[in-house]
């Protein structure tokens, strides 16, 4: 199966994040500096606006890409609010050892938790009580869609970075769906891509603006291409192995 167009095209360092400047002139000379102090950072803000993304570039960006951002998130997966979890938390917590062979003494000490408004107060708690006071070249990266539902104490620790939603992210997204149309769809196919306000249509979520959403339409558009481009017999031969899967 190919990657997802969310998945490819995803930043791969900080300075690739579209559409976050305030963000990106934090975070670029806090990665810069080496003696840079530890922090816990939390990237708040509505989906889609690239706060996963941005956790992860830091985390690549830290450790050179010695330490892959899929291994961080698979082993760190907290969108849970099961206490099982808190076991994994308290072995990456408690010490700050990733448990990855592959990590050089050098390198910072990461604990990246998506999601962290999915976890109940009393994790949160938990956590920051384990993470005070942050051991040196230790870095904490949580996500969240929203302030609301972290508790107070988890807040006033993190230093907060908002991820913008506006117009003017919205703006450099659609540029981005433009840049992505481009090169996956137009150089192939010949299709034009699409107008600002027809991606605006094509990413509309519950009347808002989703990169996401309008990267799985571009992703959709494109299969339906690539599907029409195949020779008859080799599409007939596809529909009927699809029969027999589905037992028609
Ligand atoms: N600011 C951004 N710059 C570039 N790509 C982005 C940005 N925000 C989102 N994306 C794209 O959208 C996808 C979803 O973003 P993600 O980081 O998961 O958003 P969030 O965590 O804020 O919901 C990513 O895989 C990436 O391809
Ligand atoms: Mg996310």
């Amino acid at each position: 199966m190919t990657e997802r167009l969310s998945e490819s095209w995803r930043p791969r360092s900080v300075r690739e994040i579209v559409g976050q400047p305030e963000a990106v002139s934090i975070l670029e000379p806090w990665i810069a500096n080496p003696d840079r102090p530890p922090m816990a950072w939390c990237f708040v803000g509505e989906p889609s606006t690239g706060k996963t993304t941005a956790a992860m570039c830091v985390a690549e960006c830290l450790n050179d890409g010695a330490y892959p951002a899929p291994d961080i998130r698979t082993g760190l997966d907290m969108k849970v609010e099961e206490l099982p979890m808190l076991h994994q938390a308290q072995l990456v917590c408690g010490d700050f050892t990733c448990g990855s062979k592959r990590m050089h003494k050098t390198h910072s000490h990461i604990l990246l938790i998506d999601e962290f408004e999915r976890l109940s107060p009393h994790s949160q708690n938990w956590i920051k009580s384990n993470w005070e006071p942050l051991p040196p070249r230790a870095v904490i990266l949580a996500t969240s869609n929203s302030l609301d539902a972290i508790s107070d104490a988890c807040v006033q620790r993190f230093s907060v970075i908002e991820f913008d939603s506006g117009p003017a992210f919205e703006k450099a997204a659609l540029d981005r769906c433009v840049q992505i149309w481009t090169t996956e769809i137009t150089k192939r196919f010949g299709v034009e891509a699409p107008t600002f306000a027809e991606l605006r249509r094509l990413g509309d979520s519950r009347d808002k603006f989703s990169l996401r959403t309008c990267l799985n339409k571009i992703e959709q558009k494109l299969s339906i291409l690539t599907h029409n481009a195949k020779p008859p017999a080799q599409r007939r031969q596809e529909a009927d192995e699809h029969a027999e899967r589905i037992g028609l």
